[in-house]
């Protein structure tokens, strides 16, 4: 039988080059590698400043810590992400507090933001902290209204949006990385280009990036690595709290290789959505994703939910019995807000956010990876058919 994963990377020669040749070079912590990636990045992007991190993570920490959120302070997010998103807000003693999406893109409802600012419940909102969900970005253009309304600070969670791009009012299609204050990407192994591990964020104001670069290592003054070569110096001063988020020149020699890729990992994901959309779209029992007009997706996840009602089995039966045939899927996401630590934390409770977890109850991930072969896509096709025809009530 078949077996597709849900996720295999898209590692080849170009990769391996990059990475032998810094292996070999002398040097394989934070050095010339890292900073032709964050040079790469920010022309990928456009942006003005990109610094290279150990991850997203530590990106959307350093993003938060850069722009002085600190105990008090409320920063509203997604109940629909990944728990990195929300986490970094305990980091620094602010408080996430959620909106639910739409139930269409699954991305934030503008909407609900501006209620959550309206009630009069939340007096200490300093940010928006929106989540490109999957990768299609979010409606920037009322977020960033809501934001210049209220004087609120801008961090995308960009983590899925590595080639995604939007219209955004009087600037045409615009890559994610340049819209809000801060964007923070991910390189993690699955993401849509990785460096095994990493993340880059990227902001078109000086004074913040200064800010990241010192604290993203130490405090330090940001090219303290330049001690040991023969231009540099023994000494180096330490100017804030600093953190350690520096990326390794061998992850960084990764990801070159893979943004030089990036054009052509992104068709093969949008290709293999098409072809699930093509397939799944007239079945009784799926409902395929929604794509919004003057949205480029990215496609780094394909979520799509089935319908119970046209069902006899549930979404967990129906992933058993896909792997049953040797196709591995996922769920994104499990509402943060169903979970132990927010509920503790933070008092949320289950059925805070209907949409979300209406979502949750009834999604499944297909695998959508660059390395997938054309027998691999088709084979996932026939399995989800089969599965849902099998199933069917
Ligand atoms: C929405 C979102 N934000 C943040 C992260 C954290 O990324 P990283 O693993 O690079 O720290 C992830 C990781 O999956 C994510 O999905």
């Amino acid at each position: 039988m078949r077996q597709v994963p849900f996720h295999r990377p898209a590692i080849g020669p170009a990769e391996e080059r990059e990475v032998i040749d810094t292996l070999r070079s002398g040097w394989i912590t934070t050095g010339p590698k890292t900073k032709k990636f964050e040079q790469e990045f920010a022309a990928y992007v456009g942006a003005r400043n990109a610094l290279a991190v150990a991850h997203c993570t530590g990106a959307l920490h350093l993003a938060l810590f850069a722009l002085g959120i600190g105990p008090g302070d409320e920063v509203i997010t997604t109940p629909f992400t990944f728990t990195a998103t929300a986490e970094v807000m305990g980091y620094l003693g602010a408080r996430p507090v959620f909106v639910d999406i739409e139930p269409d893109t699954f991305n934030i409802d503008p909407a609900g933001i501006e209620r959550a600012l309206a009630s009069g419940t939340h007096r200490n909102v300093r940010a928006l902290m929106p989540v490109h969900f999957a990768g299609q970005a979010c409606d920037m253009d009322r977020i960033c209204a809501i934001a210049r309304r209220h004087n609120l600070k801008i961090i995308e969670d960009a983590a899925h949006a590595v080639g995604s791009a939007r219209m955004i009012e009087g600037r045409g299609m615009v890559k994610v990385g340049t819209i809000g204050d801060l964007s923070c990407f991910s390189f993690y192994a699955t993401k849509n280009i990785t460096s095994a591990e990493g993340g880059m964020i990227t902001t078109e104001d000086d004074a913040l990036a200064a800010k990241i670069a010192v604290a993203s290592l130490h405090g330090m003054d940001r090219d303290a690595w330049k001690r040991y070569d023969s231009s540099g110096s023994w000494f180096y001063e330490i100017h804030d709290t600093g953190f350690k988020y520096n990326l390794s020149d061998v992850h960084s020699a990764i990801g070159i290789a893979q943004l030089r890729r990036v054009e052509e990992l992104t068709r093969r994901r949008q290709a293999i959505a098409r072809a699930y959309n093509e397939a799944f779209a007239n079945d009784p029992a799926l409902e395929i994703p929604i794509t919004e007009a003057g949205v480029e997706h990215a496609w780094h996840l394909y979520v799509m939910r089935l319908r119970p009602a046209a069902l006899k089995v549930d979404r967990s039966q129906f992933i058993d019995l896909l792997r049953a045939r040797g196709v591995g899927t996922s769920v994104h996401c499990i509402p943060l807000n169903t979970m132990d630590f927010y509920q503790q934390r933070y008092g949320y409770r289950t059925g805070d956010f209907p949409v979300a977890e209406d979502v949750y109850s009834r999604c499944l991930s297909l695998p959508i990876f660059p390395a997938m072969s054309d027998e691999d896509l088709a084979y996932v096709i026939e399995s989800v058919r089969a599965v849902a025809r099998e199933s069917r009530r």
